[in-house]
Parts: C-alpha cells; structure tokens; sequence
C-alpha cells in the first residue's frame, strides 16, 4: 500500500454568505472531521445539498474552509496540486485533440510524458480503450469518454483522486461496468479514493468505508466499514444489510420500493 495519500479533514466548517436570499449565510458544512488514510478508498453518500462537492473542493483546494482545516500528508492543503487529481460527472475531455493525447495531457504539462508515456499505455489497456487512442472525444460513448477521463487523471500517479458523482450520468449497464473498472484502477495506482455518490449500492461495491452525510446543516452522521472481499456480490445477505443500514440513516428505509438512489 502506497505511503502517500492521507487526507486529515479537522474540524471544518464552510459557511457560504448568500446575498441574494434574506437568510444571509448558508452552513453548508458543520464541523465536519474525517481521516482517509493511504490508499483508502472511501465513499460519501448523502442527500442532495448536504455539502459533498464542498467538502471535495475544499479537499481539492478549490474552496477554502471558514472555520478548520484539511491536510494532506501532514501539510495543510492551501490549493490545487498534481498530488490530488479530480473527476467530476461532466467529463470535460478536450474535444480538439484525440483520446491518446486527452489521457497524455498533464504528463506533458508536468515535463513527464516520456517517463510516463508507457504507463498511459498500459492504464488505457486497462480500460480496454487502447484501439481508440487515435479517435476523438466526440467518437466515444458516455461510458468510454468517462473511462478516459478516470485515467487521464490518474496517469499522472496523484496520490488521492476525488471523483464527484464520476459514473452519475451514466445508464445502470455500463455505470456497473465501469464499477469494475475503477476497482481495477484503484487496485493498480494505489491511489486513495475519496468518491461522492448519490447510489447506496455503488458506495458500498466500491469502498472500504462508506462515510453518511444529512443537510441543513452538512454534518458527518455515520460511517460503515464494508467487510466484504473484492468482487462483492450485490445480492449478498451482507450487502443486503449494509444497504438497508445506510438506507436508515439516511432516513430513506421507506423508499427502498423506488429504488437506492437518493
Ligand atoms: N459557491 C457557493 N455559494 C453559495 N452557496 C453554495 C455555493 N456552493 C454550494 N453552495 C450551497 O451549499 C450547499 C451544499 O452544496 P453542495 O454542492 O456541496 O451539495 P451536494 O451535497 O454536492 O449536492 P448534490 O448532491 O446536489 O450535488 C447547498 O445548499 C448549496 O446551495
Ligand atoms: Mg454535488
């Protein structure tokens, strides 16, 4: 397991001031405190408007919390940099140049494209997408261009890559697959994976830990070990239990008829 790749969230608050509301501020994380340690992957599931993306730009260093502070590695996290890589729904390949030179981007803008240009093989191998490095983004099915998108960020070995909702605009079929996918990935980089999802089943098939948010204000309400062995079995009695306990706390047992998003 990696050295590298621990993330200290101490004690953060994030309050928003909204000018154009009559309520002036808006809370939108309540001392919220979380250790991720290296190579973890850990998922966040909670209701919309619970804070999530803040929390995971605040760990991007897009945001700046108001009140606490995260670390990285022991160094408080003051911006953005190459040793955090970040995926959000909206894939935002470049649609100008092909797939080979989308997922070599930043190996190039870190001078370490001949270093590094044997790995891209190797991770776009992984993902199965090697016959279309010459193609172009527009060429690529949602699930493809999102397979680009988890390597191109990852072929620069970030120890932590925060995804937000990566697979959410994806169909059920291919969002699975690339479940597996991204299993493979992690398991190959080593990477600590901090990964926001609206889809119970996909927190708990994916991570070691899965962290439970609620809204009004952002708060961290629970947080579950997934005890199961890689490839977890969905309609497993364990699995079966871990949903319906994350299900309750997030208050949403009653709807399990309609299904597990939330
Ligand atoms: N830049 C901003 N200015 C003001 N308010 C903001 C800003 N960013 C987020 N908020 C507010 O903070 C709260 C949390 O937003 P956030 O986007 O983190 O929620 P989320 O859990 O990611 O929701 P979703 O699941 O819908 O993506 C919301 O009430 C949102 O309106
Ligand atoms: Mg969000």
């Amino acid at each position: 397991m990696s050295e590298k790749g621990k993330i200290e969230i101490d004690n953060i608050t994030k309050i928003f001031r909204r000018e154009d509301e009559d309520i002036e501020t808006l809370t939108a994380l309540d001392e919220v405190s979380l250790n991720v340690e290296p190579g973890e992957f850990v998922s966040i599931v909670g209701a919309s408007g619970c804070g999530k993306s803040t929390l995971l730009r605040i760990i991007a260093g897009l945001e700046t919390p108001t009140i606490g502070e995260v670390r990285k590695d022991g160094d408080t996290i003051t911006g953005t940099d190459e040793t955090r890589g970040l995926v959000f729904q909206d894939h935002s390949l470049y649609p100008w140049i092909s797939v080979w030179n989308n997922v070599t981007f930043g190996l190039k803008s870190l001078g370490k494209y001949k270093e590094k240009k044997e790995y891209a093989e190797k991770l776009l191998e992984l993902v199965g997408l090697s016959q279309f490095k010459r193609s172009y983004p527009s060429q690529l099915s949602g699930g493809m261009s999102q397979r680009i998108a988890l390597i191109r960020a990852l072929v620069t070995e970030p120890d932590v890559l925060l995804l937000d909702e990566p697979l959410g605009a994806l169909d059920a079929f291919t969002r699975m697959n690339i479940q597996d996918v991204l299993i493979d990935l992690w398991k190959e980089t080593k990477s600590t994976m901090i990964l926001i999802t609206h889809d119970v089943d996909e927190a708990i098939y994916l991570s070691e830990r899965v962290v439970v948010m609620t809204p009004r204000p952002g708060r961290i309400v629970d947080e579950l070990k997934i005890e199961m062995s890689y490839p977890r079995e969905r309609s497993h009695s364990q699995f079966v239990e871990y949903r319906n306990k994350i299900l309750k706390k997030l208050d949403y047992a009653h709807e399990q008829s309609i299904g597990y998003y939330i």
